[in-house]
């Protein structure tokens, strides 16, 4: 048996319950991890918040999409781990849990110069923000603008994109405006007037909004000449009336970045050269206060459970 954690219901983060359930041994072509550090993401509680539907057959609905730790089975044909290998598991489903069963496709060495907690934390956002400045083309020499800097996914977008040799300007609140600088991006504040702060810094090439915001996607219509250059991974209504790409939500070609991106991520990560800051951990028993603090105003970083 396994602690695991479930939305029984739809609602607010009260509804999610710690439960038993048995772990299978792992099939062919499966390893089962002992976990020792689970990300935690807004995709996690949209899942039951009622924001993509309320559909009673998808009850008890299981949770976390990213999660490190130790493989301690492996099933039969598995070639490519052993057991006692440390692994990032991403992408997954259902990774809430002090144990999971999962396809050995979805594990990744975890570099051991980083922490479980960084591990755990590194490719959902990671992966998101290399399809996202990859489906804006940002290369060396460009200017871009990424809409919450401060953010999971935009703060490695802007270790990314500097990495990469862009000029970056990152929006972010007050408290965080620091804290962008330290990433390598010239901070401004998201609000009124945004777009006027931006226009004082100079031209923009290409922008990556990761806050959904109708403010974000009108500043980055009204400063990029050109549409193909703009992405957002929130705002997908926007993005099909007004023209501009957005990545993620399922889509095949999204899925198989990601996927890509994974080796590139460890790496940059394991050399020292990307960093995942974490904001809080969490007992995986309070996945709820996780998400409760992560849906209001809370520090910059990534949020962790640790069974
Ligand atoms: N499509 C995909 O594949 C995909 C993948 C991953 C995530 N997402 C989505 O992307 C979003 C961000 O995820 P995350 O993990 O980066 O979340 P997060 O760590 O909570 O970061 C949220 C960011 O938004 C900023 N923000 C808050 N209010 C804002 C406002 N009014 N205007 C502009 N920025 C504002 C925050 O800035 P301060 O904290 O400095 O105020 C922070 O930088 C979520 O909605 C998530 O579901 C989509």
């Amino acid at each position: 048996m396994t602690k695991t954690v479930v939305a029984q219901k739809y609602g607010n983060p009260d509804v999610l319950k710690l439960i038993d359930v048995e772990v299978p041994p792992p099939a062919r072509g499966e390893v089962r991890v002992d976990v020792k550090a689970i990300g935690v993401n807004p995709f996690d509680y949209k899942l039951y918040s009622g924001a993509w539907g309320t559909d009673p057959s998808k009850l008890p609905i299981h949770l976390g999409g990213e999660a490190a730790g130790v493989v301690s089975a492996i099933g039969p044909d598995v070639t490519t781990v052993a057991v006692g290998d440390e692994v990032i598991v991403s992408p997954g489903s259902g990774l809430y849990s002090e144990q999971v069963v999962v396809p050995s496709s979805s594990v990744t060495p975890k570099p051991s110069s980083i922490s479980w907690e960084q591990a755990a934390g590194l490719l959902l956002v990671g992966g998101t923000a290399v399809d996202a400045l990859d489906t804006i083309r940002v290369s060396e020499g460009d200017t871009v603008l990424i809409h919450g800097a401060s953010g999971g996914v935009g703060s490695l977008a802007v270790q990314l994109a500097v990495a990469r040799g862009a000029t970056v300007i990152g929006t972010a609140g007050a408290s965080n405006q620091e804290y962008v600088r330290s990433l390598g991006a010239t901070p401004v504040l998201y609000g009124d007037g945004l777009e006027a702060r931006v226009r004082e810094l100079g031209s923009v090439d290409a922008a990556f909004d990761t806050a959904g915001t109708d403010e974000a996607v009108d500043v980055s219509l009204a400063l990029v000449a050109d549409k193909r250059r703009i992405v957002t991974i929130v705002a997908f209504g926007r993005a099909e009336s007004d023209g501009f790409n957005a990545v993620g939500g399922g889509n095949p070609q999204s899925a198989e970045a990601r996927l890509k991106a994974r080796g590139e991520l460890v790496e940059l990560a394991g050399a020292g050269r990307l960093t995942v800051k974490i904001a809080k951990t969490f007992p995986l028993a309070d996945a709820a206060q996780a998400h409760a603090e992560l849906q209001s105003s809370h520090p910059a970083g990534k949020f962790i459970l640790i069974p």
